[in-house]
């Protein structure tokens, strides 16, 4: 299995994963067959990648963090305490904090030590999908810089309403898939306030999740919003959030543009740890997150193409491969040749290859 752009479908490959709608009913089955009509409903949902079953990628499973009918129960919840709120309705706390037990349930138990946060969203998910995504990671990271379980909740329920704000903002703005002008940024950079405004008066919602809501826009360097506020006057567990939130958005984008490959997104958090993030807090974070994600395909540094089929949780740029080709003798290989990155230290990864193989291949 792997995860490929729309656009490079070929006609060949069979569903990965099955897709499901916002309320978790199966849009479409794994193995179904990609035909151009499926292809186009897809895009029609707003989907821009998706998991396929094909040649290069057999035997290759990928772990979902969450279980399927967690992550849409938890994505249902957050969508409704949003319109709850939306309609000046009181928050039903005890909904989310079930949420968010079951979620820490899951990843706990597991002892998990990488989390693959690439999603598959539909446009109409999107705001719902992230907030459950930065959940899930702000649950893996609070518990690597071993915070108590008690803060680990109150964290990852902040996570769970950090954009909650956004239910009271026009949808308009929202949904503008142009530039915004400088006072559509300014309304929007109002959801951090707005949010905390939501939650500051409820009994049940810890005093960490609340400022961490609040506080999740804000920078180290006081160029955040809404307080600019810098350094360590920035709560801990908001500080925790920005690098889940801003590291969700650029690999997850919700126009499906720009998205960048997870190796940038790590380099964006590293080039700006120290000024924008807490540089202790993306030290531990880029330990936790696969740089190169099982089922991409990678160009090694003896001109080779290969698959990732194990990433190696010590040394993130050093995984498990299986070469499948190379471009400059037009060799294809079989599928026993693995080379593990771990122990073959004459070969490294030189970049993730994000273009159609197979246009490569035919060539
Ligand atoms: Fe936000």
């Amino acid at each position: 299995m792997r995860l490929v752009a729309l656009d490079q479908i070929n006609g060949k490959e069979v569903l990965g994963k099955p897709i499901l709608d916002v309320d978790g009913r199966k849009l479409l089955n794994s193995g179904v067959s990609l035909r151009p009509a499926i292809i186009q409903k897809l895009y029609e949902k707003g989907i821009s990648s998706i998991y396929i079953d094909d040649d290069i990628s057999e035997g290759i499973e990928i772990d979902s963090i969450l279980c399927e009918e967690t992550k849409t129960h938890a994505k249902i919840i957050v969508r409704e305490e949003m319109q709850r709120l939306s309609q000046k309705k009181t928050m039903d706390y005890s909904k989310l904090s079930g949420v968010v037990d079951k979620i820490l349930d899951e990843i706990l138990s597991r002892k998990i030590e990488m989390v693959n946060v690439k999603d598959i969203r539909m446009q109409d998910e999107q705001t719902f999908a992230h907030s459950v995504n930065v959940c899930v990671m702000a649950i893996a990271l609070a518990s690597k810089l071993s915070l108590t379980i008690p803060k680990i909740k109150s964290i990852a329920m902040g996570a769970l309403l950090h954009d909650i704000g956004k239910a009271l903002l026009p949808a308009s703005l929202l949904h503008k898939t142009d530039a915004l002008t400088d006072s559509e940024t300014a309304e929007m950079q109002k959801h951090p306030v707005i949010g905390y405004n939501l939650i500051k008066d409820n009994p049940y919602t810890s005093a960490t999740t609340k400022v961490s809501v609040l506080m999740h826009h804000e920078h180290i360097n006081g160029n955040g919003y809404p307080m600019k506020l810098s350094g360590d006057k920035i709560h801990y567990s908001a500080r925790i959030l920005t690098v889940c939130d801003e590291f969700d958005t650029a690999i997850n984008d919700k126009k499906n543009e720009n998205v960048l490959r997870t190796t940038d997104a790590v380099e964006y958090l590293i080039g700006a740890s120290g000024h924008v993030f807490d540089k202790s807090i993306v030290d531990e974070f880029i330990k936790i997150i696969p740089i190169y994600n099982e089922g991409s395909i990678v160009l090694l540094s003896n001109g080779i193409i290969a698959i990732v089929i194990k990433n190696n949780p010590v040394n993130m740029t050093r995984p498990v491969v299986r070469a499948f080709y190379n471009p400059k003798t037009k060799t294809k290989y079989s599928k026993t040749n693995i080379i593990d990155l771990r122990t073959e230290l004459s070969i490294k990864i030189l970049r993730e290859i994000k273009t159609n193989i197979n246009e490569i291949i035919n060539q």
